[in-house]
């Protein structure tokens, strides 16, 4: 049987999953349920990576030892990964001892062919975060926690990079594809014709790590440490080498260059091909721990599910290059092309199925401009996924399910209906069957970027085979099999409501932030709330609620529940702050109108505007707002209290 194997980054245990990480790891998935359906027998490995230095120090501050903390971080990795249904087929640990074989293995191989040598190390270290900075200059700060760092020289050993210059520039030449895409091929390689400096393999200052062979002090530091994991993951299964390592592009000099040099250096087989997707930016702004802007992966799954945000990601961002993420974008895609585009399609083929055709697959061939276009749109489906393009392959598709839509509406269903005459009842057939065709042809096309949805649609067309079984040598236009019983369930994708969805996962974020940051000691424990929920006088007044005026009211482009205002606060400049109130009030009666405002929420974008504060409104049973105000005159600015 053919087999495929492909690997995700393994991640650090000094932060929780984020959506940067649940970006690769989904992408992998999806590679890997692609290859599936052409027959491979697939694995796919992720896991942690969690020795040096930093996760002993992030381990200390907890309490705990850095078994326990790297534990608990691993965990919560794999846990993640479960819930988001992934088809992780071997998570690999580098603290697993089958793994320190295999890198000491890899050492020794390297060592034997004299691509290592001892020698003297001298960075900028900081005494008191035991920490070598990089990239430093003698007398600079350290960037933790200030203090001004040493120069310092230790004893390491040393692997050999200088030696493999020309033999990595010969690999990229014959092997194109080894690093992708084109943009990072270029760069590494302009980076190799620079000259290669000799690498540092091991500390003496570290004690979390793994022991090099016949040394008392030296632990290999970390590069060397987890590259290797990529083989210790399938050790004993003869599938080394990979197919496919793929991973973010910050990370593509250690795989494209110091991972084939080891791997040369030891005489062992190089895998076939990098591959570098671009960076996740949250709200246009760079993701990072300092900025307090990580965005989770768990609320989103709660909230939206995890196939709308695989199709958003793989569909919204070209893979490859860096690209925005934001929760608007997700819940209008979702709506746009999920809810109103394939989830319509599907209610709409079932039900004239249950009603024009007691629920029956009608026969006949399906007409013959879908199919063709059908079968084309399958063959730059494949063409597209095959290079992981696949926003490409995602558009294709859509152009077959609005042909679809448009096909439909021209040959009105409802209308041939009522017509007797044995013409109209073909054409009927025909119609009904093209159209239920080309959601099964959508459904298989779709099933390795969203599973779930694309398994349900699947059974509502009462398809008895498994989706899973599905072949894509095999697989044409026109297999549908005629007289086979429908099963419509509800429906695939319900819409979602733009502003509440968005408060909920900005909700569940707070939450979900809080909880990942006990976990690695970032925040206290929360002490229980009182058992009465009674907050203390203290927390009320951590709200800063001011009278606001009305200066100016419009809608929102788009959005027919936000009403863009200006409000005057008393602070010279009037504030921004987009409501969700435009149901229940006009732009018109807006304004000159004193509201309450929450004043030191945190700004957030909606619809590319920075809201900068809440309005206080009641919220009646059907959820309509209804705004605080007063009886009495109140000047502009005043505090509640
Ligand atoms: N432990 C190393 C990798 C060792 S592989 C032998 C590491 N870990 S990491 O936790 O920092 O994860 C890095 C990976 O997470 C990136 O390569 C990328 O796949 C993903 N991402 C982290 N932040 C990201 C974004 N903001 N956007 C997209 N992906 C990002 O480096």
């Amino acid at each position: 049987m053919k087999r495929y194997y492909l690997t995700t980054p393994i991640y650090y245990v000094n932060a929780a999953p984020h959506i940067g990480h649940t970006y690769c790891t989904m992408a992998a998935d999806t590679i890997a349920r692609w290859k599936s359906m052409q027959g491979y027998e697939v694995v796919l490995t992720t896991g942690t990576d969690e020795h040096g230095q930093k996760i002993e120090r992030a381990a200390k501050a907890v309490g705990k030892t850095p078994r326990e903390f790297t534990d608990l971080v691993s965990s919560e990795f794999r846990d993640t990964w479960t819930k988001f249904n992934l088809r992780i087929d071997r998570f690999k640990r580098t603290t697993d001892p089958a793994h320190h074989k295999k890198v000491q293995e890899l050492f020794l191989a390297c060592k034997a062919n004299g691509y290592v040598h001892k020698g003297a190390y001298t960075g900028q270290y900081c005494v008191s975060c035991e920490l070598y900075v990089t990239d430093a200059k003698p007398g600079d700060p350290c960037p933790d926690c200030g203090r001004p760092t040493e120069t310092v020289t230790e004893e390491n050993y040393y692997f050999k990079l200088s030696a493999f210059q020309e033999k990595l520039l010969k690999l990229y030449q014959e092997q194109p594809d080894f690093v992708q895409p084109d943009t990072r091929r270029n760069e590494v390689i302009s980076f190799v014709k620079g000259g290669l400096s000799d690498l540092s393999i091991s500390r003496t200052t570290i004690k979390w790590g793994i022991p090099v062979p016949d040394e008392d002090k030296h632990v290999f530091y970390v590069w060397f440490d987890a590259l290797t994991t990529y083989m210790s993951a399938v050790e004993g299964e003869n599938r080394w080498p990979a197919d496919l390592h793929l991973i973010g592009k910050e990370i593509i000099r250690f795989h494209a260059i110091y991972w084939p040099a080891f791997l040369m250096a030891a005489g062992w087989p190089l895998p076939k091909k990098v591959f570098a997707h671009g960076f996740l930016l949250f709200d246009s702004d760079k993701m990072s721990k300092s900025k307090g802007n990580l965005v989770r992966p768990l609320p989103i799954l709660e909230v939206v599910g995890a196939d709308p945000l695989r199709y958003y990601l793989l569909r919204e961002i070209v893979f490859g290059q860096d690209g925005n993420f934001s929760w608007d974008g997700v819940v209008n895609r979702y709506n746009s092309d999920l809810a109103n585009g394939l989830g319509n399609l599907v209610s709409r083929t079932l039900s004239m199925i249950t009603q024009y055709r007691k629920g029956k697959i009608p026969s006949g061939a399906g007409a013959q401009a879908i199919g063709e276009l059908a079968d084309q749109v399958t063959g730059q489906v494949k063409e597209a996924f095959e290079n992981l393009q696949f926003s490409r392959g995602l558009e294709a598709v859509w152009t077959l399910l609005s042909a679809v839509d448009k096909f439909i509406v021209e040959r009105a269903p409802w209308k041939l209906v009522k017509s007797q005459d044995p013409g109209d009842v073909a054409v009927l057939d025909e119609t009904l069957y093209t159209a239920a065709e080309a959601v099964r042809v959508a459904a298989v096309l779709l099933s390795p970027v969203i599973p779930d949805s694309a398994r349900k649609i699947w059974q509502q067309l009462g398809m008895v085979t498994p989706l899973e079984n599905v072949r894509l040598e095999e697989f044409v236009w026109g297999q549908l099999p005629a007289g086979q019983v429908i099963a419509p369930g509800g429906g695939v994708f319900p819409r979602l409501d733009l502003t509440p969805t968005v408060d909920r996962i900005a909700e569940l974020e707070e939450k979900e932030k809080l909880r990942q940051d006990v976990l690695v000691g970032k925040a206290p424990q929360q002490e229980a709330p009182p058992a009465n929920n009674y907050i203390s006088i203290d927390d009320f007044s951590k709200v800063d609620l001011r009278v606001g005026k009305v200066l100016s009211a419009e809608p929102v482009k788009g959005a027919d529940k936000l009403l863009h205002l200006k409000v005057d606060v008393g602070e010279g400049q009037p504030r921004t702050i987009v409501a969700g109130i435009a149901a229940a009030y006009k732009p018109a009666d807006m304004i000159g109108r004193k509201v309450v405002i929450v004043a030191n929420l945190q700004p957030r974008k909606l619809r590319g505007l920075e809201s900068q504060g809440m309005i206080v409104a009641a919220s009646l049973e059907d959820g309509s707002p209804v705004l605080a105000g007063f009886h009495e005159e109140v000047p502009v600015g005043a505090r509640l209290k």
